[in-house]
């Protein structure tokens, strides 16, 4: 399904124009200079961050702490004033509410265990709600903290990644298990698609009822599919959540991020009909600024400048600036502010980009 939506450059009526420079940005107006908000802007390589995690509990339960969940939701805006603050949680508190184990082992990346065919009839996702209460309250004590000109956007993980991590019981580089059980029982696995779709869907409804703003699609492994499997996996199920949400939830805006699609960036914008794209720092930017004529794009420095700083970074920046500060934009990262990162090179990032002129 598809819902085409207009792009302009001009300002809308100021009666119609949302306050918060990202909703306007998402609506399809070229906001100058573009908002900025980072990809793991709250974690580790904040002292504040790694200060509260020290004698917090376990990570997911961290998460499903309201106290603690909004205050390192509200770190890096109080740190960076950034144009919106991203929900602290994970993409894997769906599996655990489910009923998957899923572990968080200090330095290891998470751990769970991993599901097969026969498995899925057991997932339980009338859980769901009642599990990640937490997460929705922390959903509302941070909107009432932030800043109207402050967007919240919430977040869940796509069907793929988060069946990915399933099957697999953690990270991996290629996804063997979980790709060979797509090809070699694609039933079963669209059952496990169907069911993580729906999880999907009520989980960023009751997001958006406690508050957030917009909601951002991570389908963080949909560039090791074929081109017929992204179709298949990301494709379909994240067009299924677009169009959920547009009848639930006329008019909030839905950023995708099927992070290393390459060419096929264009194709899941046409078929999803996503408000906003975000893009990994692999697209070169002449392709970035056509995507821009169907939808708002989000990205895409490489967090390897903002890790370096210094001249290297400042140059990109002003390099994505004159390339897309035409279209609706929305300054990001191609993927999360690594732990090393100096704290002082995001407040520089920001300035560069809210500087008049690139
Ligand atoms: O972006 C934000 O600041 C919001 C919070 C957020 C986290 N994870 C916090 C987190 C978001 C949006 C995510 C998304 C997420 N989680 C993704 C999709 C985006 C991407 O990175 O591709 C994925 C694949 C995960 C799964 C996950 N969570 C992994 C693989 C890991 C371990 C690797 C790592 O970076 O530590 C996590 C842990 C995690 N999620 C941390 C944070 C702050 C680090 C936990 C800690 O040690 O304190």
């Amino acid at each position: 399904m598809v819902y085409p939506r207009p792009v302009s450059t001009s300002d809308p009526s100021p009666s119609t124009q949302p306050a918060k420079p990202i909703l306007r940005a998402l609506d399809g107006e070229a906001v100058s200079p573009a908002p900025i908000w980072l990809m793991r802007q709250a974690g580790r390589y904040l002292a504040e961050y790694r200060a509260l995690r020290e004698s917090a509990p376990d990570f997911l339960t961290t998460c499903y702490t309201p106290d603690l969940a909004t205050e390192i939701t509200l770190q890096p805006i109080r740190r960076f004033g950034l144009d919106a603050a991203i929900l602290f949680s994970d993409i894997l508190v769906i599996p655990d509410a489910l009923g998957q184990s899923v572990q968080f082992a200090k330095g290891e990346g998470p751990m769970l265990e991993p599901i097969g065919p026969g498995d899925v009839a057991s997932l339980q996702p009338d859980r769901l709600a009642g599990h990640l209460a937490p997460v929705f309250e922390t959903v509302g004590r941070v909107k009432a903290e932030l800043d109207p000109k402050t967007t919240l956007i919430g977040f869940a993980g796509a069907p793929w990644t988060l069946a990915a991590y399933m099957a697999e019981g953690g990270g991996s580089k290629d996804f063997a298990t979980a790709r060979s059980w797509a090809a070699g029982d694609p039933e079963s696995f669209q059952q496990l698609i169907d069911l993580l779709t729906g999880a999907v869907i009520d989980m960023l409804r009751h997001q958006l009822d406690a508050g957030a703003d917009c909601v951002q699609l991570f389908d963080s492994w949909a560039g090791i599919l074929s081109a017929a499997d992204f179709e298949t996996w990301c494709v379909r199920p994240a067009a299924a959540i677009v169009g959920a949400l547009a009848q639930s939830h006329p008019g909030v805006p839905v950023i995708g991020f099927p992070r290393g699609a390459g060419y096929l960036y264009g194709t899941y914008v046409e078929k999803t009909g996503c408000a906003g794209l975000q893009i990994d720092h692999g697209v070169p930017l002449d392709q970035a600024a056509r995507l821009q004529r169907n939808v708002t794009v989000q990205g895409n420095l490489d967090p390897v400048l903002l890790l370096a700083g210094g001249e290297a970074m400042t140059a990109q920046i002003r390099a994505i600036r004159g390339a897309l500060g035409g279209g609706p934009h929305i300054f990001n990262l191609g993927h999360g502010v690594m732990p090393p990162t100096p704290p002082d090179h995001v407040a520089e990032l920001v300035e560069v980009v809210r500087q008049a002129d690139p």
